[in-house]
């Protein structure tokens, strides 16, 4: 792993003394009613963790069996409630269903497809109703061929069948890997070969912004992807379950594509919930690292569900009325535990919408709040920025009135998008959350209780119960309040991942040795002299490009798969609306031609290795790439000179001085 920054370079923008108490009639109906109620509450669970997560999971979870030990930790290996047996389906769907949850809506969902005015498609599904569609899919699973522990894809846009396919695996045993809608043909065969998948569920197509993404297109040629030595990397897929949603024309290859509808008129609705362990795999999900490769992380049952289910109910304060809507896509770690098992788990109605916040107008998500009545709204800012440049007309032509509490997720949100968020979309009413955690962490790590704490625009504020970050410098010791290093977490919690699929070493390098005996997080951070964490940004080679993460290495990997490339450079600078942007020096190949058509050719090619979300905003070709002596690219200068600062630092190990004065600009 290249070494990250010294963390002395880690400076803050935090500048902001706003302080914004929750109110009084906010505090009285919360779960959690003061800081002080907090700090007991959050005190207890670091001084006595067996007792408060052993409590928690007792009287948050349905077990089949009991555990025998609330934690077993070899460091950096733990298994939480060890010996004990449940099922997330189980806790999601069929615990409410002998309660007068049974007939509340589980789902809301909206297509995208929709006029100016005209209503798009809707469905709602409740409890009773989505359980009898996931014990039916889970039989599907089983007619094909699935068996507890194998791996499946999961590649479809954000309809209700997306939720019930994670379901349905999990009420087998099944573990799912979904992969986002938007990555490309390569990254699902990727996937499907790390995880050695046996199966695929997709979707003829997906909405958005009027167009039809073409998903089942994109695996059929997964399929036939194969490895520089010619070997087909998804050789361990046996069958595709495609769902019908835009009626595209698609292409059933006989004997290994079959209807979900099809599919479903086969099976009963019968379909009891297996007894898994603990600690048996839950689900994968790849995110990007600094390397080429995206890691696979690990998150098994008991732990990562306790994590879901408490975090939504205490951070988003869950009342029983509420309609919740958290914005992200189920093909991050988000969609993940936030629109699906969190809120499930907890018998609360989640919202779900496939398309774009722009279509077909910039006001599509205010015209839902006001249409469902939404309370609660979960978002990223970059969205929120998206909105301010998009114009406060939108927003005010709605009543957003029903809104109780506003979250946000991704990355910092800068106190311009917060106040914005506070005062056009909250009406100054509603608290906001700006929760920080990681695919990694499975669940929010750090934020406010909305009831209880005091919150400054730009802070994620303080820890969640059970959860104990600190800033450390190079050596790994502990920094004092008011000071900025790198973010840890000293003990371990149930909801962290279990691993790297297929990589324990990896698990171990990336995570557990940059500071011996602490998970290393990859941010910087500061703390203020109230203790508040404010994140800075990661500090290792990954950028977060509206809020996706993305690594460097695996764009400079998909840059140099191309024939005319020869070496290749991406560094982020900043950028207002996506907070950061990707920038790529490039240097070609001798004979090639380095214009503006190969600017869009190796965009486009980036787009299909990796997807759209990755394509280089900026692409600056260049005869050499400055270099240490020992041959390792000089990223940090390569930033200032994408940010368009001067150049500062020590240069006097540089290789060829002369490629600096070349970098400068991307014109030719
Ligand atoms: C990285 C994790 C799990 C959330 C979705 C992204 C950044 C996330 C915040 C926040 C500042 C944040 C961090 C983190 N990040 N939330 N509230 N404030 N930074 O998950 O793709 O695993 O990315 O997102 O840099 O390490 P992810």
């Amino acid at each position: 792993m290249p070494a990250p920054d010294k963390v002395t370079n880690i400076t803050s923008l935090q500048t902001e003394n706003r302080v914004f108490k929750p109110s009084k009639e906010f505090s009285s109906r919360a779960h959690v009613k003061s800081l002080a109620h907090y700090r007991k509450l959050y005190n207890e669970s670091i001084k006595s963790p067996d007792k408060f997560w052993g409590k928690q999971a007792r009287e948050e979870l349905v077990w089949f069996k009991p555990w025998k030990k609330v934690l077993q930790w070899k460091a950096p290996f733990a298994k939480w409630f060890v010996g004990g047996q449940l099922n997330v389906s189980y806790n999601c769907l069929d615990r409410h269903l002998n309660t007068p949850t049974a007939n509340k809506a589980a789902l809301i969902w909206e297509g995208e497809p929709a006029g100016a005015g005209i209503p798009g498609e809707e469905r709602t599904l409740t409890y009773k109703q989505l359980h009898h569609e996931v014990c039916k899919f889970a039989n599907v699973l089983k007619r094909n061929g699935l068996k507890k522990g194998d791996r499946v894809i999961i590649y479809m846009p954000m309809v209700p069948e997306a939720a019930i396919a994670m379901l349905a695996c999990t009420r087998i045993g099944v573990i799912h890997s979904v992969v986002f809608g938007g990555f490309s043909a390569q990254s699902v065969a990727d996937r499907i070969f790390d995880c050695q998948a046996r199966l695929v569920i997709t979707t003829d197509g997906g909405y958005r912004r009027g167009a039809v993404v073409p998903l089942k297109k994109n695996v059929d040629e997964a399929l036939t992807i194969k490895d520089a030595q010619g070997n087909s990397l998804t050789k361990t897929i046996e069958k595709v379950i495609v769902h019908r949603r835009a009626n595209n024309d698609v292409r059933i290859e006989e004997g290994r594509d079959v209807w979900w509808h099809r599919e479903m008129e086969q099976v009963d609705a019968n379909c009891p919930a297996e007894k898994m362990d603990s600690e048996a795999p839950l689900f994968i999900l790849y995110t990007s690292g600094s390397t080429g490769k995206p890691k696979g992380i690990l998150h098994t049952t008991g732990g990562y569900l306790l994590g879901a289910k408490l975090t939504t109910k205490y951070i988003f304060d869950l009342q029983e009325t509420d309609v919740y809507w958290c914005t992200a896509d189920i093909g991050w770690v988000t969609g993940h535990s936030y629109v699906v098992y969190g809120p499930l788990a907890n018998g609360a109605t989640s919202f779900m919408y496939e398309g774009a916040p722009n279509h077909p107008e910039p006001d599509r998500f205010w015209r839902l709040i006001a249409k469902y009545g939404i309370t609660v709204l979960y978002t990223a800012p970059t969205a929120i920025r998206a909105f301010m440049k998009w114009g406060v007309e939108w927003p005010r032509k709605h009543d957003l009135t029903s809104l109780r509490l506003l979250g946000s997720v991704g990355e910092p949100i800068n106190p311009e998008a917060w106040i914005w968020y506070h005062e056009v979309v909250g009406g100054k009413r509603c608290p906001i959350v700006d929760t920080w955690w990681q695919t990694e962490t499975g669940s929010i790590m750090i934020s406010p209780l909305p009831g209880a704490t005091p919150t400054k625009p730009g802070t994620a504020t303080l820890p969640f119960f059970g959860i104990v970050p600190e800033i450390v410098d190079d050596q790994g010791k502990t920094l004092p309040k008011n000071s900025g290093g790198k973010l840890v977490i000293r003990k371990p919690w149930p909801s962290m991942l279990r691993g790297i699929w297929g990589d324990m070493q990896r698990y171990k390098d990336t995570y557990w040795s940059e500071v011996p005996g602490s998970y290393f997080t990859g941010d910087g951070c500061r703390t203020d002299k109230d203790g508040y964490f404010w994140i800075v940004g990661r500090i290792d080679d990954v950028l977060n490009v509206a809020g996706h993460r993305i690594g460097t290495a695996e764009v400079e990997s998909a840059l140099v798969s191309n024939q005319k490339v020869a070496e290749a450079a991406v560094v982020g600078r900043p950028d207002d609306l996506k907070g950061q942007a990707l920038v790529a020096f490039v240097t070609v190949k001798t004979g090639v031609v380095a214009d503006q058509n190969l600017r869009d050719e190796l965009r486009n090619h980036v787009g299909k290795e990796i997807g759209p979300v990755a394509k280089p905003d900026d692409i600056r070709f260049a005869e050499a790439l400055p270099k240490t002596r020992s041959g390792k690219i000089m990223r940090r200068l390569l930033k200032q000179i994408a940010s368009g600062a001067e150049i500062k630092g020590d240069t006097t190990t540089l290789e060829d001085l002369t490629v600096l004065t070349k970098l400068g600009s991307s014109e030719e």
